[in-house]
């Protein structure tokens, strides 16, 4: 009992690009991020308006989000961590967006230098503006299956932030395994407590896998079975955290649409293209993109 189709959220261009140590030129994540719309990737997570003392790598955000070409059909959200942030997001034409905070306090207060219920409150008024102006909000919660600094974090909170980003108007939230730590039994837990409350519908969730253990696609493969037909991945397997200690990449795009693909489940996603994507962004990179499908067909 599988979905039939599952909405894959390309976060590369913004959870991938923020982590990695070089300089980036905006005209190179430009060119990715068309690639990634050209690939029929259906949202392209692209860059964040935070603050550029917090995340450098994405300092160019204006910049990127007035460059692109948008595809019909392809929604390009950014992060947005408060009012400042949410007004040079409608400066640059934005028309999606997601905030964030998190399952445990400690990780909230280094990520975005607030308490939970502060980073809600400082959310509300942004939510308030989007509804406004018609804009889509997702509702990131980080730490879900644990925290770098907390250890365990109860599930009775991730219920409950989820439970107020709904409330504030969030249509999608996205159950975030920041440091990858999540193991598949450990997936139905969490899911069949969220789930079983009755109070968050299956179809707004989406899951949100670093592989920095190996466990993301053993995870995705749970969250399928449990009914979760949206999942976040990265091209390449960019990616990770500043503020999480040893999260590695998200989980590979390019490996999660090869398993869909086998599993006869539509992505519409062209991997061929996307590897093509990966491509253009790998010689800006320090390293070698860490996707085994990528590593496969590209040694070959
Ligand atoms: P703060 O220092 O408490 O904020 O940071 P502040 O309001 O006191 O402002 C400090 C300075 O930043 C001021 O500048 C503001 O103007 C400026 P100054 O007057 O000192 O020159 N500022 C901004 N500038 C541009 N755009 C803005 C903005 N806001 C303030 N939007 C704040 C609080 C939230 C702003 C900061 O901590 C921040 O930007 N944090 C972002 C951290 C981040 O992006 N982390 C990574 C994303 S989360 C993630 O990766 C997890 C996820 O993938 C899911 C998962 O894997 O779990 C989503
Ligand atoms: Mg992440």
């Amino acid at each position: 009992n599988w979905p039939e189709r599952v909405r894959v959220v390309e976060v590369g261009p913004r959870d991938g690009l923020q982590n990695e140590k070089v300089q980036i030129p905006a005209s190179a994540k430009i060119r990715f991020i068309d690639l990634l719309s050209d690939a029929g990737l259906p949202v392209v997570e692209a860059t964040s308006f935070v603050s550029p003392r917090a995340i450098p790598q994405l300092s160019d955000a204006d910049e990127v989000m007035t460059q692109i070409a948008r595809h019909e059909g392809v929604t390009y959200p950014v992060l947005v961590p408060n009012l400042k942030g949410m007004e040079r997001a409608l400066a640059a034409g934005v028309r999606s967006i997601a905030v964030f905070t998190a399952a445990s306090e400690a990780f909230t207060q280094h990520n975005i230098n607030a308490s939970i219920a502060q980073s809600l409150d400082n959310f509300r008024p942004v939510c308030d503006l989007a509804r406004r102006e018609g804009i889509a909000v997702r509702g990131y919660i980080s730490t879900v299956f644990g925290c770098p600094y907390e250890g365990v974090v109860p599930t009775s909170k991730v219920l409950e932030v989820a439970e107020s980003l709904l409330e504030m108007g969030a249509s999608e939230l996205s159950l975030g395994d920041t440091i990858g730590v999540a193991t598949p039994n450990q997936v139905v837990e969490v899911l069949d407590l969220l789930i079983s409350k009755g109070s968050i519908p299956v179809s707004r969730l989406a899951v949100h896998f670093h592989d920095t253990r190996g466990t993301a696609l053993a995870n995705v493969l749970m969250a399928l079975q449990r009914g979760i037909s949206i999942v976040d991945s990265s091209a390449g397997g960019l990616g990770g955290c500043p503020y999480a200690p040893g999260a590695a990449g998200n989980l590979a795009t390019e490996d999660l649409v090869y398993m869909l693909n086998g599993m006869g489940i539509e992505t519409g996603v062209d991997l061929e293209k996307l590897v093509l994507a990966t491509s253009t962004i790998a010689p800006f990179l320090d390293h070698v993109p860490t996707s085994k499908y990528y590593q496969a067909v590209r040694s070959t």
